[in-house]
């Protein structure tokens, strides 16, 4: 049976054309089971009819903060507290910015700012009104502040113009809902990721990296957040956009990210290594740009220190999740690592194939514990992090419990 069953969701609809999407989402919360009722901005009322609401919803929708009749009936407080959850779907740039600051001066934000349940967003605008930095810092304040943010989602726009700011759609905003409305598998807990390539400088203008495009740990940044967890991401240099709710901590190097790490590990009660560290760094990076004079060059490398083995070594060290990328033998290698880092869990991929590892939107992972293995058969990595943080979460759940 749906979660959603008898619940109370208070839509609020802002300003955007995406508010048309709202009312097949209205639809799909009423079949899910919940009672919802409609409250829109007068913005809002430009782009969708209040009647299509009220039909879809089956309740009369409230659009005025000072309708002397609508305070008798039903006014701000009491929505406020008739809802158990607030679902802002599209909310506007604008809309964003009153809740950060805390204007009441219609409806819809007045009831956000008496609530005492959950509010979340999903925010709808034009890609570069997302984008600027007014919105990120209104989108991190919120979300530091406990408010959720579905998506926005990536694609072509109303305008136009491609890029992130489309409303999720309404089918993935309803399971997010209900994943608010449940209790979350990660709630309470603190996980640390580390992600992305390393860069090790040659000298001012080149260095050693490799093929890691950091998708793998940005998603499961995200699946842990979605999780209820609180996220570090620790990140060597990607051209990936981090999640609005990570605390983000930008490395270059592998000595960069081993202090990095082991200093925040044992803040954490998980630590997930899906970083590439570099395994050999120069010994010395030139201070200036070396020349092209002679024919051959040598440059000398060394060992960088293993960062996930110094935090499975730690005295009080989180539970620790590796990650193994190999050509051949994927199992046996990475048991081996499972035991000779002391790692509480492995998830291995192939390497080398045409499909899935390395710089690939998809993954297909083997993973091991002690006492137990899955396979993640080739999906998205989207659906592999999520698999993967369920996995971490049933695993590190058990270890506590004992
Ligand atoms: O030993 P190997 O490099 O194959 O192990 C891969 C795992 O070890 C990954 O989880 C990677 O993030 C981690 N690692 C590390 N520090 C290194 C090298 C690898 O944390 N210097």
């Amino acid at each position: 049976m749906s979660i959603l069953v008898g619940k109370h969701i208070l839509l609020g609809v802002t300003g955007g054309i995406a508010a048309y999407k709202s009312c097949e989402l209205t639809r799909q919360l009423v079949l899910a089971g919940s009672s919802v009722r409609v409250v829109m901005t007068r913005a809002a009322t430009s782009f969708v009819a209040p009647l299509s609401f009220q039909a879809l919803s089956g309740n009369p929708v409230s659009l005025e903060l000072l309708d002397s009749e609508e305070e008798l009936a039903m006014g701000h407080i009491q929505l406020a507290r008739w809802a158990d959850l607030i679902l802002i779907a599209p909310a506007t740039a604008d809309f964003m910015a009153k809740l950060r600051v805390g204007i009441a001066d219609e409806l819809l934000s007045a009831i956000c700012l008496a609530a005492l349940v959950p509010i979340v967003l999903a925010p709808a605008m034009n890609q570069a009104m997302w984008s600027n930095p007014a919105t990120q810092d209104n989108a991190a304040c919120l979300s530091g502040r406990g408010i959720g943010l579905l998506g926005p989602a990536e694609g072509g726009q109303a305008c136009g113009e491609t890029g992130l700011g489309r409303m999720m759609e309404p089918a993935d905003i309803c399971r997010a809902v209900q994943k608010y409305l449940g209790k979350k598998s990660l709630s309470g807990c603190s996980v640390l990721i580390s992600a992305g390539p390393t860069r090790e400088a040659i000298d001012p203008v080149r260095y050693l990296t490799n093929r890691s495009s950091g998708k793998m740990g940005y998603h499961l940044a995200q699946a842990a957040i979605d999780a209820g967890a609180k996220v570090t991401l620790v990140s060597g240099p990607v051209s990936l956009l981090p999640p609005v709710e990570a605390n983000l901590v930008r490395v270059e190097s592998a000595a960069e990210m081993f202090d990095a790490v082991v200093g925040l590990a044992t803040h954490h009660d998980i630590y997930i290594g899906t970083a590439a560290v570099a395994d050999y760094a120069p010994i010395v990076a030139a201070n200036e740009k070396i020349k092209k004079n002679a024919e051959s060059m040598d440059i000398r490398l060394t060992r960088t220190r293993d960062i996930l083995a110094t935090v499975a070594n730690l005295p009080s060290k989180p539970y620790t999740v590796g990650f193994a990328a190999e050509t051949d033998q994927v199992e046996s290698y990475a048991l081996a690592k499972l035991k000779n880092k002391r790692l509480d869990m492995i998830a291995a991929n192939r390497v080398g194939q045409p499909q899935g590892g390395f710089d690939s939107e998809e993954n297909a992972l083997w993973v091991g514990w002690n006492g137990g293995e899955k396979k993640l058969t080739m999906a998205s990595k989207h659906v592999i992090a999520i698999q993967l943080i369920e996995l971490i979460s049933e695993n590190y759940r058990a270890k506590h419990s004992t």
